[in-house]
């Protein structure tokens, strides 16, 4: 079959090359950006005198059958059409003859693919962030039956001070918060139209860039054609943002994974998101946040990959970046995936608050409140109420208990300087309580700190209407 760009050549293309050079395998994914992006070429071409109303009217119909058709599966992709973009347009001279052959007029591949590629990311920008946020909410709802709930906090994985199970999701939700401020800083740096750019140079026919640009809901065209051609920085800011959050997702499965640990047994996964083993009949096995744990890797990979082919192109266009899609592909879907699955996964997760409790009550986790309590109420140097509190320390592990529950007489037999009321602020509860600093631990500050992620995810949401 004659190609679309054929009229200098005198033979055919060898079939290895046609499979070689074919982006359609993957790209007619973008269809969607692809009819978009003609439907706004074609308005403007009837609007600068280039179609007329008839033809504008038969191809905007013809392009409606192609939505249609690809919709339906009815379509018939193949590797002779090379991509997305001329397995449209060849389909739509098909359909509607000599218009159809107009549509091209002041456009290029190079600014259409680099439109189709851009409508495509920031898209994706968009549905992640939603996803996102319902990520955060449903962690949200959790923290907020939590704020009472106390678990050992841990430094080195070791028992440090007592926590609050909200205190920790909500920690999870300030990485989730920096990655949708991510996600919305890069698509207002790169919601911009670069259609009209022409194939490097412009176009000689007074395209009006502004309207497309309006047209498809940019906030404007883009400066330099050159520069509009070659760019694919959106596609990497999206990658980056991906592995960003990818990163974030792993670090939450791998707590989850020591969380449901005979060991640690502070959850449960539900059965529908747990698996069990071939061979060991007892076993139920956190497949779920291994998994996403696992899927942070090809996420790194996909950036790594992008940077690497991206790095010493000449401008303008190269055929080198048709290599940017899979990766992006494959990234967006793995996060997509990896959201919705991690929210199903953690609303249906029982919480073993018993055991959490049980918990931090091993490792003398209120050391420092009594440590801080000579150093208040007793006037004694810090040093030296360090000193005392290990000795405090150092008896309990000799009576095999923790210091939470030794009473005030034992206290004052171990040091005499050691005054009333320090038996108090050895409990676990009084010792999360006191971290009522702002940030802290203490339930007034989680329940603060939820409600402004709350609010955040509010005006999140209301900003991508
Ligand atoms: N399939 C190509 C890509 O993804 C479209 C642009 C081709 N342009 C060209 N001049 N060969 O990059």
């Amino acid at each position: 079959m004659a190609k679309l760009w054929g009229g200098r050549f005198e033979s055919e293309s060898s079939k290895l090359l046609e499979d070689f050079n074919a982006s359609i395998g993957f790209d007619w994914k973008m269809w969607r950006e692809d009819i978009q992006g003609s439907r706004a070429h074609a308005k403007m071409l009837k609007n600068i005198g280039i179609l007329t109303q008839g033809e504008l009217d038969s191809i905007m119909g013809g392009l409606d059958t192609i939505a249609t058709m690809i919709e339906s599966g009815e379509f018939v992709f193949s590797n002779s059409d090379e991509d997305i973009h001329m397995a449209i347009e060849s389909k739509l001279t098909q359909l509607i003859g000599e218009s159809g052959k107009k549509l091209h007029t002041a456009r290029s591949r190079n600014d259409q693919v680099a439109l189709d590629f851009r409508l495509f990311s920031l898209r994706a920008n968009k549905s992640l962030r939603d996803s996102i946020l319902a990520l955060m909410q449903t962690l949200l709802t959790i923290a907020k039956d939590h704020t009472h709930t106390i678990m050992p906090g841990m430094t080195h994985l070791q028992h440090a001070q007592p926590v609050s199970l909200a205190f920790h999701i909500v920690a999870w939700c300030c990485s989730l918060q920096r990655d949708v401020q991510r996600f919305q800083d890069s698509f207002m740096r790169n919601n911009f139209s670069p259609l009209g750019s022409g194939a490097l140079a412009g176009t000689p026919y007074g395209n009006d860039r502004e309207f497309v640009a309006k047209e498809l809901g940019f906030s404007a065209p883009t400066l330099n054609a050159m520069d509009s051609v070659s760019d694919r920085d959106f596609a990497l800011d999206l990658l980056y943002d991906i592995a960003m959050l990818m990163m974030h997702i792993s670090r939450i499965s791998e707590e989850l994974v020591l969380w449901s640990s005979v060991e640690f047994g502070f959850i449960t996964l539900s059965d529908a998101y747990s698996t069990g083993s071939s061979i060991m009949p007892q076993k139920k096995n956190p497949d779920v946040p291994e998994l996403l744990r696992g899927k942070s890797g090809r996420s790194f990979g996909n950036l790594m990959a992008l940077l690497s082919v991206m790095k010493s192109l000449p401008l303008a266009y190269n055929k080198d970046t048709q290599e940017d899609k899979e990766n992006v592909f494959d990234s967006v879907h793995t996060a997509k995936i990896s959201l919705q699955i991690l929210k199903e996964c953690l609303a249906t997760t029982t919480f073993h608050t018993q055991n959490m409790r049980k918990m931090a009550t091993k490792g003398h986790l209120s050391a420092t409140d009594l440590a801080d309590f000579l150093v208040r109420e007793c006037g004694i140097p810090f040093r030296d109420s360090h000193h005392i509190t290990g000795k405090v320390v150092a008896y309990a592990e000799k009576k095999g208990v923790d210091i939470s529950t030794l009473t005030q007489q034992e206290l004052q037999s171990i040091d005499s300087r050691i005054k009333d009321g320090a038996s108090a602020v050895l409990d676990i509860e009084s010792s999360m309580e006191a971290r009522n600093s702002l940030g802290g631990t203490a339930s007034a500050q989680t329940l603060a700190q939820i409600a402004s992620l709350e609010a955040f995810i509010t005006q999140a949401k209301s900003a991508m209407e």
